[in-house]
């Protein structure tokens, strides 16, 4: 089968699977903050390791990116900043003190939104805060995502001095034309002078995000951009594709016509030839969706096969307790889900009025924590084997597969499944026979497409 015919075969909708179940799937409507808490506490006490992760969702941008598919909250208005500091710095005191006392933080990562929204005082104050409330680990990692139009030479030097060693710049695309068209316009020069300034003030790994199908895009101009970014060697380089997912309210996602984006085709070409590029230009291909060069801490994991996946990403810190704040953010501590508010209003009211502000969120049954880990093995490694004794029938997801199998996308033996270098595209595809929500309810859920 050619390259196209697979798209055209496989290209359906489906799970992003940033977690097992997918957040449509999940089965508590309103998590009473107790049940959550003891919850919580129940998971941290199963486990050894009392080390956690923050994820911290800064949920403010000056303007709206029309293709943008993240929780946040446009403005302008600049003295929301340290209400909502205050608040994070809040929340994670109220949760804190529930956890095991030898508790200690391993990784933080600033997320949104726009963390380079905030002014680099306000940052500074939130990780001096939280290290008032539970201390850092001496080998804490931290990373932060900039928006090059907001990000100073202050926020690279005071965040680098608080020990931040990682950047994500949302670079998206270089093309005037996709800029125009996504409302969004950055331009080479000042994304080169904004990762030349992460390079001199002294970031170890420095990461750009490039976005592949979106409005206008076209393989000259696709091509230029994979040739920019490539100029700059970042250390890492997420090349995700573009979820098209307008009956999402609030996604700002209906600015263009469905007319000016790439065909299925074309959406393929363009990331086969941003792969084939960066293979060639020696870089490592990471998981789904991520690439970056062999001495990166990332690529390291991936080839001794370390490589853990969360809500923020690929990371190379496998803690089972993932903690979220802010508006909009999800914890996940291995045997349920959490997720906060989704409206900066309602975020900022229930904190403060001392209240946790979860809502909705999931408590992992036997056959989900099996099928959750055989996903992120997918995902992380390509491959993974049913256990001696499955909560799942075997024969069934085997014979799910089995189309897979005879398109040379994977092989199965031994009850260890192998996805192919051909098939590495279509993981998603895979992870849904294993999926056992999605499998009954195909049509009743909209998700973007899986290629
Ligand atoms: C929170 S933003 C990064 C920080 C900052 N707000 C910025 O835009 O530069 C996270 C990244 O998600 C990706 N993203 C956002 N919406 C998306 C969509 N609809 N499909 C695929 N990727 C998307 C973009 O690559 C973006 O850089
Ligand atoms: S892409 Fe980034 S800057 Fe643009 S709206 Fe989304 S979160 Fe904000």
């Amino acid at each position: 089968m050619t390259a196209s015919e697979l798209i055209q075969k496989y290209n359906v909708p489906g799970p992003r699977y940033t977690s097992y179940p997918p957040v449509p799937y999940w089965n508590i409507r309103q998590w009473q903050v107790n049940d959550w808490l003891s919850l919580v506490r129940k998971a941290q006490h199963a486990e050894t390791d009392k080390k956690l992760s923050l994820y911290i969702h800064l949920p403010y941008c000056d303007s709206l990116c029309t293709f943008c598919g993240c929780h946040k909250h446009i403005t302008t208005n600049h003295q929301v900043e340290s209400r909502y500091i205050d608040a994070v710095l809040k929340e994670w005191q109220l949760i804190a003190g529930n956890l095991d006392p030898e508790s200690e933080i391993e990784e933080i990562h600033l997320g949104g939104g726009t963390p380079t929204f905030f002014g680099a005082d306000e940052l500074v104050r939130l990780i001096e805060g939280l290290k008032q409330i539970l201390p850092f680990s001496l080998q804490i990692e931290m990373g932060f995502e900039a928006h090059p139009n907001s990000t100073t030479t202050e926020h690279l030097s005071k965040l680098h001095a608080l020990g931040f060693k990682r950047i994500s710049f949302g670079i998206q695309d270089y093309d005037p034309l996709v800029q125009k068209a996504i409302h969004r316009i950055q331009s080479k020069e000042h994304v080169l002078f904004c990762h030349e300034n992460a390079r001199k003030s002294g970031y170890e790994s420095i990461s750009h995000d490039l976005v592949f199908g979106l409005p206008k895009q076209s393989m000259e101009g696709f091509r230029n951009t994979v040739e920019q970014t490539l100029n700059l060697k970042p250390d890492r380089i997420s090349l995700y594709s573009y979820a098209h997912v307008p009956w999402v309210k609030g996604t700002g996602q209906r600015g263009y016509d469905e007319a000016d984006l790439p065909s299925a085709d074309l959406k393929r070409r363009l990331y086969e030839y941003a792969k084939g590029v960066f293979l060639q230009e020696g870089y490592i291909e990471i998981g789904m969706d991520h690439f970056a060069l062999p001495d990166d801490t990332l690529a390291l994991a991936a080839s001794q096969k370390k490589l853990h996946r969360n809500f923020m990403g690929y990371t190379t810190t496998p803690n089972s307790l993932l903690i979220g704040l802010g508006m909009s953010a999800i914890s996940d501590c291995k045997l349920g889900f959490a997720q906060n508010e989704k409206s900066v209003s309602q975020y900022l009211k229930r904190v403060e009025n001392n209240e946790l502000p979860i809502t909705k969120g999931h408590q992992l049954s036997e056959s989900d924590l099996e099928i959750r880990q055989h996903i992120l093995h997918l995902m992380c490694h390509f491959e993974t084997t049913f256990p001696e004794t499955t909560t799942l029938d075997r024969k069934k997801t085997e014979e799910k597969l089995a189309e897979m199998v005879n398109d040379g996308l994977l092989t199965i033996k031994d009850g260890t499944i192998e996805i192919s270098e051909t098939g590495m595209p279509f993981v998603r595809n895979c992870c849904m026979a294993f999926d056992a929500y999605f499998e009954n309810d195909i049509a009743a859920r909209k998700f973007s497409m899986t290629i």
